[in-house]
């Protein structure tokens, strides 16, 4: 209805202010000594900074909106179950890029992302070093810093500006077929493929155009739910590796300007399996 719309509106506002204030807080931080660990693998690293903004962000959403869920990569990491359900669920990346935040690497974000009834309704990614905020709602476009941003409608592979990520998950077979995806793509040629660290600044440079594809085995749902919104209301398409609809908890994805060039990029994938970010532990599979 007309009132929820609204609600959601005012709900992106919201979202917008505590994205800054984040950002403001991931901004000091990076000056500091940071205190760094890691989680899953040695490679999957964590500061003290990733939980404090996440708190932050979630504390400061659930007094505004306590019959609200959230869904946050530092309390998934703490045990809290990750489903996605009906209701208005928050979905957030406190900070996007953890190892280039580490090392002053400027490529770091804040997501923000928010879906009712499965349904992603809009996404704010504010981008820590340079101060640019991006943002979109369901049906009323996608900016970055207020102005409107579109995709690239580029559909040849050689004229294709690539992105990816590796994630933590570095045994010799993930790394096999992760640089073979690579080098399909290299040799299709496209013009480069680049690895920035941040998988929401990744999907924002599609958004605006910078780009022409994305395409990442073993990202979250945090990793992608905000950008879903800003791409698709830039014109892209974001879909599934497999070429069908985009499962957010699936650990896949594909993002482009254009229809064709997302199948391209899937029609030279071979998957990389990861667990399901809404798998149940208790059972076995
Ligand atoms: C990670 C980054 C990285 C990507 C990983 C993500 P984090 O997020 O976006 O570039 O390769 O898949 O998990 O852990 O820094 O928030
Ligand atoms: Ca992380
Ligand atoms: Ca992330
Ligand atoms: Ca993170």
């Amino acid at each position: 209805t007309s009132t929820e719309n609204k609600c959601w509106g005012e709900c992106m506002d919201i979202a917008v202010q505590i994205a800054h204030k984040a950002g403001k807080v991931v901004q000091e931080a990076v000056k500091q000594e940071k205190r760094v660990s890691s989680k899953s693998t040695p490679t999957d690293l964590v500061t003290e900074a990733d939980q404090q903004v996440e708190d932050l962000i979630i504390s400061t959403l659930r007094e505004k909106f306590p019959s609200h869920r959230f869904i946050g990569e530092e309390s998934s990491a703490a045990g809290e179950k990750c489903i996605l359900t009906d209701e208005p669920t928050w979905i957030i990346d406190p900070i996007d890029g953890t190892c280039n935040f580490v090392h002053s690497f400027p490529m770091v974000a804040v997501s923000i992302g928010f879906a009712v009834e499965k349904e992603l309704e809009f996404g704010v990614i504010y981008h820590c070093f340079d101060g640019t905020l991006y943002t979109a709602r369901r049906g009323h476009g996608a900016f970055c810093n207020g102005a409107p941003i579109q995709v690239s409608k580029e559909r040849d592979i050689s004229k294709a500006l690539i992105l990816t990520e590796i994630g933590a998950k570095r045994d010799p077979a993930t790394l096999e077929i992760f640089l073979g995806n690579m080098q399909k793509l290299l040799s299709a040629p496209a013009h480069g493929v680049r690895i920035i660290g941040s998988s929401t600044l990744a999907l924002c440079h599609i958004a605006t155009g910078a780009a022409e594809a994305y395409y990442q085995y073993g990202l979250h749902c945090w990793d992608i739910a905000a950008a879903a919104v800003i791409i698709r209301e830039a014109g892209g398409c974001v879909i599934d590796t497999s070429g069908g609809p985009l499962d957010l908890m699936s650990r896949r994805v594909v993002a482009a300007g254009s229809r064709e060039m997302a199948d391209y990029v899937v029609r030279q994938l071979q998957p990389i399996s990861y667990e399901r970010d809404d798998h149940d532990p208790s059972v076995l599979s």
